[in-house]
């Protein structure tokens, strides 16, 4: 099976060939065409240049993923798209795309949730099930139990901000930039390497004890604002580094205690993790040490295949495909659902 899959949900413009031999999975190629140097004047993502960018991008993208898997179109079994959730401006460039080659080459059309994709990005390798994967993007925090490859229920998610949405958040007040995570984890580890002591600022953990798998963290964003406003401009500048690195482990500190409390409830033999805010290495350490420390596997996409990319929806394409078998009328099914949320 050949999968050629298309990703432009958010700011990254990314298509990818992905080739499956008797079950083993072989990513061909994996184009990324980020627009995170555009946005980074405004602060943040504006929904109509990203997609005037995807536009620009999309074609010579797709081209390019074909090329670099020196695959012609005649050879693909499947397309695959994302279709949501995500910026309905974004997402419209990549499903159009996808659904006019469907037409054009005659292969049917994979229809795959983002939140979906960045779970498969695990996939790579055989699992071990059950498991669960904690999901912890800019938009989404949530915990997904996993019977199978295909099978999966939500058990809990962010009532307010999601984790990568604090992240940038924090990064914002703190005058540190977009995107805001890779800043904040930068700075939490200058603190670490210029103190060998612990922070003195003292961070609420939001829910950790609340006794079921729901996250918050508005209320942690708006502690760090406190924290900054009760500082003078040089002491801000002087602890800055302190504040994230107290705000990260606060982070850590729940996302790691709840995945691990589900993992013990729902007696799971793999834990996951998925997602930008997964590239995180504090979390991605912490994490990994409480999963081997009670005997469990653990398991992480690579870096490039935390974020937005086109690989983890090629492979999650393919596992749609085995469960059942796409159709080349799909692509009149497939529809923009910018709010698609996992069940
Ligand atoms: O999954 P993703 O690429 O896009 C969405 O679907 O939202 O996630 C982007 C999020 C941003 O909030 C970004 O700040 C965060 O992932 N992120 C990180 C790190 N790298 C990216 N957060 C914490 N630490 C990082 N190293
Ligand atoms: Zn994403």
């Amino acid at each position: 099976m050949i999968i050629l899959a298309i990703e432009t949900s958010c700011d990254e413009t990314s298509a990818s060939v992905l080739k499956s031999t008797g079950g083993r999975l072989e990513l061909l190629s994996n184009v990324v065409s980020s627009q995170i140097d555009i946005h980074k004047q405004y602060g943040g993502v504006v929904p109509e240049v990203a997609a005037r960018h995807h536009v620009q991008n999309i074609n010579p993208v797709i081209m390019e993923a074909l090329e670099t898997a020196k695959i012609k179109p005649q050879k693909l079994s499947y397309l695959a798209v994302v279709s949501g959730p995500g910026l309905i401006t974004s997402l419209i460039v990549g499903v159009e795309a996808a659904k006019a080659l469907s037409v054009a080459w005659q292969k049917p059309l994979i229809n795959v949730n983002h939140m979906y994709s960045h779970i498969a990005g695990n996939f790579l390798s055989k699992v071990e099930f059950p498991a669960v994967c904690l999901v912890v993007s800019g938009g989404h925090t949530e915990l997904v139990l996993l019977k199978n490859y295909s099978q999966f229920k939500k058990i809990g998610q962010t009532v307010d901000d999601a984790a990568g949405e604090a992240f940038d958040k924090v990064a914002k007040l703190l005058g540190l930039g977009y995107p805001g995570g890779p800043a904040v984890a930068l700075k939490a580890t200058e603190f670490l390497i210029s103190n060998f002591q612990f922070s003195k600022i003292s961070l609420p953990r939001p829910l950790i004890n609340s006794g079921d798998f729901n996250f918050s963290f508005s209320g942690l964003k708006t502690a760090v604002l406190y924290t900054a406003q009760k500082m003078k401009k040089k002491e801000l500048e002087q602890r800055t580094s302190e504040i994230c690195y107290e705000f990260q482990q606060a982070v850590v500190d729940v996302l790691v205690g709840k995945t691990m409390k589900a993992a013990q409830k729902h007696k799971v033999k793999t834990v996951l993790m998925a997602g930008g805010v997964a590239a995180n290495k504090k979390l991605r350490e912490s994490l990994r040490e409480s999963v081997e420390a009670k005997g469990l596997k653990f398991g992480v996409p690579e870096f490039r295949l935390c974020t937005d990319n086109a690989a983890m929806v090629a492979i999650a394409g393919y596992y749609l495909a085995k469960k059942k078998r796409p159709s080349r009328d799909d692509w009149k099914k497939v529809k923009v659902n910018p709010n698609w949320e996992l069940k």
